[in-house]
């Protein structure tokens, strides 16, 4: 398991800065000037911080980027880094400027001299967030770490503590759904996965792991067909955490360890990409682990379905009708569309079993929302305006980006069958809703629901705002925050 740095928040000490030997941070607000710290950091490294702030190069950086000074003169430090923020800057700013400073750390440990900054919990929780590393399978030289301790000196060091804690149980989540997602398939196998389920117990959430017989007798047969064809039995995991009251927010996700395609076999090409195809699965697993970890006053259900995709002989053809668990029938036209065939058991499930005030599901669910939104935004697709909203809201406030899409009718037509009640892919126009159209099929009318297809998100080729290569976490900390805000009881 990948550990997130541990945060310290400290009183201002220039012996202990000029004998760190980490990496040492500081800032410059946009206008090139230096706070009084700063200004001290600066006469200790002999005005080495204010010709970094004049020169033209800082000028030319945008608020919340940053530089970096190697072996800095006065410093014991291997590197200083000098990222541009306003003292006043905001929760988004500050938190950007952090992510800069992690993603040019090298060292193991890192000092943060904050000085004014005024939102110096969000700085730190940047700085944890990109300076995540997934070393588990590296054993040579080039096993570069995760930062492992961060010291932030400031005044007012007891609020940004007290402000830093419910972001660090967001962190822990996030850390637990990259390391799932980055995490290669003949490792985290359906039952692997299982296993780390269960482990969750620990943090007081209540897990359960139905097994084939369990599901067979549920009638989730579209979901096992998908998984019928891998040696990995299918499994559903179901994580529940009572913090609250009344009704829970179901969470749903995608579980395919592995996606070949099935039958209908995808290309060689970019295929070690599908070992991320559990992503959704892998971000009710962090959601659940932050709201134990911050004790929060809500009642949600984690429900994920873990199967594996594979072309075998037992596998599920092209053009094999199966039925559902809600009782309608799906002609499957192509094997590689199983995401939906997973997710159709299990919002049905969740209603039956949960009656869920809202219903939310995550799944890297077509390689169209990539075509539409690129990897900067997940597509959301809802019957519920307030509740589409709401998630939305909470994304924009941690730097998670969703756009919603369309539903209509018109593309739900599309799914129509000759020989059963649906097909389980329309045409190649509008592949991301039709994919969600298959999906509302299973969602009572009444029942508030948000599909959120995470395929372009969920893991990246290249670095995005606040994660290196690979898995990014996407929409942990945004759900985190929408139940923070509409979901907890007064206390
Ligand atoms: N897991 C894939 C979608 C995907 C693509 C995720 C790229 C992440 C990156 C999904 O199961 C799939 O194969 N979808 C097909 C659907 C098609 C057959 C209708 C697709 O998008 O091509
Ligand atoms: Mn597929
Ligand atoms: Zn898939």
């Amino acid at each position: 398991m990948t550990e997130p740095a541990k945060v310290r928040f400290a009183t201002e000490n220039f012996e202990t800065i000029q004998k760190f030997k980490g990496s040492v941070a500081t800032f410059v607000n946009p206008e090139g000037k230096l706070d009084k710290s700063a200004n001290r950091l600066d006469e200790v490294c002999g005005g080495t911080l204010a010709r970094l702030a004049s020169s033209k190069s800082f000028k030319s950086l945008e608020e919340g980027d940053a530089a970096e000074i190697a072996f800095p003169a006065g410093l014991a430090a291997r590197s200083l880094i000098v990222a541009k923020l306003a003292k006043e800057a905001g929760e988004q700013s500050s938190r950007k400027a952090g992510a800069s400073i992690g993603g040019l750390a090298s060292a193991k440990r890192l000092l943060v001299l904050a000085g004014d900054q005024e939102q110096v919990e969000y700085i730190a929780q940047g700085i944890v967030l990109r300076s995540y590393v997934f070393s588990t399978h590296k054993t040579g030289k080039d096993k570069k770490k995760s930062t492992e301790s961060v010291t932030v000196m400031s005044g007012r060091s007891r609020r940004f503590r007290e402000g830093y804690k419910p972001l660090a149980a967001g962190i822990s989540g996030v850390f637990a759904t990259r390391d799932l997602v980055n995490e290669p398939s003949n490792v985290l196998s359906t039952t692997e996965f299982g296993s780390r389920i269960e482990e969750l117990g620990k943090l007081g959430l209540t897990v359960r792991i139905l097994e084939e017989a369990d599901l067979e007798k549920l009638g989730m047969r579209t979901l096992l067909a998908v998984g019928q064809g891998s040696e990995s039995p299918s499994r559903v995991g179901i994580i529940e955490w009572q913090g609250g009251k009344g009704r829970p927010v179901a969470v749903i996700g995608k579980g395919v360890v592995f996606d070949t395609g099935g039958i209908s076999i995808k290309p060689a090409k970019g295929m070690e990409w599908m070992t991320m195809d559990m992503a959704g699965a892998g971000v009710v697993f962090g959601l659940m682990k932050a709201l134990a970890e911050r004790r929060a006053k809500a009642n949600v259900v984690g429900i994920v379905g873990l199967v594996e995709n594979m072309p075998d002989g037992k596998a599920q053809r092209p053009g094999d009708v199966v039925m559902s668990m809600k009782g309608d029938t799906v002609e499957v036209i192509n094997t590689d569309a199983e995401g939906r065939l997973v997710l159709a058991d299990l919002l049905w499930y969740a209603q039956k079993k949960f009656q869920p005030t809202a219903m939310i599901d995550l799944a890297t669910l077509t390689g169209a929302i990539i075509i539409s939104l690129g990897h900067e935004y997940a597509g959301a697709f809802s019957n519920s305006d307030e509740l589409c909203s709401r998630f939305i809201s909470a994304a924009d406030e941690e730097g998670e980006k969703a756009w919603r899409m369309p539903l209509a009718e018109p593309f739900d037509k599309m799914l129509k069958s000759r020989i059963a009640d649906m097909k389980n892919v329309g045409n190649r126009a509008a592949g991301a809703i039709t994919a969600a159209q298959f999906l509302q099929r299973f969602v009572r009318p009444d029942c508030p629901w948000l599909h959120l297809d995470i395929a372009g998100v969920a893991s990246t080729e290249k670095a995005s705002d606040f994660a290196p290569p690979g898995a990014t976490g996407w929409g942990v900390r945004a759900l985190d925050r929408m139940i923070r805000n509409g979901y907890e009881t007064g206390g």
